[in-house]
């Protein structure tokens, strides 16, 4: 046995996990299903480093040193508990089983209780950069036993991308938490995203310019405070010109925008914890109304005229500004919301998650990889009990700046008819956080009046009830 970690599931993301493994010095056993595979990438790889390919599941787990550590990266799913199961009678007590796949932090949460039933370590862990971070240096984010992260964290901290000199790898927390925070990792990409393609669609119609044009603008914005990479190449896909028919490519590709699932379970889980992460809820709606083909064709003609002004910017400088600051604090506040949930999942399910060592591991190789990070990084390590992030110093000064900006161009927006969701419903919340009194009083009334479910008072202890079919007075439950 001369292998330090072995992969098993080497479709795209394994085997640049496995390369990567490898260029770091490494010995990597490799294991896939069809042999194929694993023989083209020692074949087109093999000088990247050691490479111990095996042909059978029994001859991979016997290449591996003791504690032996594996790493899954199959489908979600049925095929990942496929996996295990043929895995567990090979492990010996101590060995780790590590799923790097996308996986329901509930099902990581099974699956760990199971394998530790057997004496075995499962880490659900986190892997975000896509393709080329898994060769180059992703964002890793393991779960699981302590112990694990003993053998795997000298490792994944080797592989993964550095920033400042630190790795963008750090154990999150027992069991489910790894894959819990890239789910809600991929949440705030989904939010990220919405808000940059409502960015461009208000660019667009406020400007009536061409993509090419407002690439640049983005080209402009990521060198200040929303440097990051989902902007980055904005620019590159608005400034892409389709080859087939010479216009831009953006103008090309069918507006229904695809999902696979996280940003769903993101949401799913917000639910359950009660935790209003309104941007990204807006963000992943937005994403399934674009595919509702039908109902849209409908509204269309039904509602070809709505009332809705041209859009008359008359300062373009001070209009594409204006974008700007309201990109940046919807964006806050789509972070804040992103973090909230992190900080109640830690709670309800034990983890004891940090939330700066987590911004910490986001400023590199992820997607949502950004300048941003560090000022949230900054923010929960000097206030850990931070009650929202939209109040730490830098992120309050920077939606106090904006927020004349934010209302103009929701208000414009409106009133111009471009939808723009996820802008306007981070300014309700915003505004509703910070609302003196909210109408939650009325929504209380009217429950005590339908249904007897009573209220408490602003100036009183006690739980009331008002015998509304009754007298009317007021009795203390
Ligand atoms: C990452 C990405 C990655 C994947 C998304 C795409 O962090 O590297 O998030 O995990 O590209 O899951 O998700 P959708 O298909 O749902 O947009």
């Amino acid at each position: 046995a001369t292998a330090q970690i072995g992969v098993t599931g080497l479709a795209v993301m394994g085997r640049n996990l496995a390369r990567n493994l490898a260029r770091n010095g490494f010995t990597v056993a490799l294991h896939n299903r069809s042999p194929e595979r694993t023989r083209s990438l020692v074949a087109e790889h093999g000088d990247e480093g050691t490479f111990v390919p095996a042909e059978s599941m029994a001859d991979f787990v016997a290449a591996l040193e003791r504690p032996r550590a594996v790493i899954v990266m199959v489908k979600a799913g049925g095929p990942t508990d496929a996996v295990i199961d043929e895995l567990i009678p090979l492990l010996d007590a101590g060995d780790i089983v590590v799923d790097c796949g996308n996986a329901h932090f509930a099902d990581t949460r099974r699956r760990e209780e199971a394998l530790r039933g057997h004496g075995l370590h499962f880490v659900g862990t986190g892997v975000s950069g896509g393709e080329e971070g898994a060769l180059r240096g992703p964002s890793i984010m393991p779960g699981g036993s302590a112990e694990s992260y003993r053998k795997l964290g000298p490792i994944f901290e080797k592989i993964a991308a550095q920033v400042d000199g630190v790795p963008c790898c750090r154990h999150i927390g027992p069991d489910g938490a790894g894959h819990f925070v890239k789910m809600v990792h991929n949440g705030i990409e989904y939010a990220d995203m919405q808000l940059i393609a409502e960015a461009y669609d208000l660019l667009r119609a406020g400007l009536g310019a061409e993509p090419a044009e407002l690439a640049e603008i983005f080209r402009e914005w990521n060198a200040g405070e929303l440097e990051s990479f989902l902007i980055e190449i904005t620019a590159d896909v608005l400034g892409h010109r389709d080859a087939a028919t010479g216009r831009a490519f953006v103008d090309i590709v069918l507006d229904r925008a695809e999902q696979k699932g996280t940003g769903r379970w993101t949401v799913q889980s917000a639910l359950d914890l009660g935790i209003p992460i309104t941007g990204i809820a807006e963000a992943t709606f937005a994403r399934s109304l674009s595919g509702h083909a039908d109902q849209r064709a409908a509204a269309r003609r039904a509602f070809p005229d709505a009332g809705e002004k041209k859009w008359q910017v008359t300062d373009r400088d001070a209009f594409v500004e204006d974008v700007r600051r309201a990109l940046l604090a919807s964006k806050i506040v789509a972070y804040a919301q992103g973090f909230d949930q992190i900080r109640a999942g830690s709670r309800e399910y034990d983890w004891d998650i940090d939330l700066g060592g987590t911004a910490t591991i986001w400023r590199g190789g992820c997607i949502i990889r950004a300048r941003f990070l560090d000022r949230i990084r900054q923010a929960y390590d000097e206030q850990p009990d931070l009650p929202t992030l939209l109040v730490a110093p830098w992120f309050a000064d920077t939606v106090n700046d904006g927020v004349p900006s934010w209302r103009r161009v929701v208000a414009e927006a409106a009133r111009a008819g471009v939808p723009a969701p996820a802008f306007a419903s981070s300014l309700a919340y915003f505004d509703a956080l910070r609302a003196e009194r909210l109408p939650a009083a009325l929504i209380q009334g009217l429950r005590d009046n339908f249904g007897a479910h009573t209220y408490h008072r602003v100036d009183r202890d006690g739980t009331f009830h008002t015998r509304w079919a009754g007298d009317r007075s007021e009795l203390e439950a």
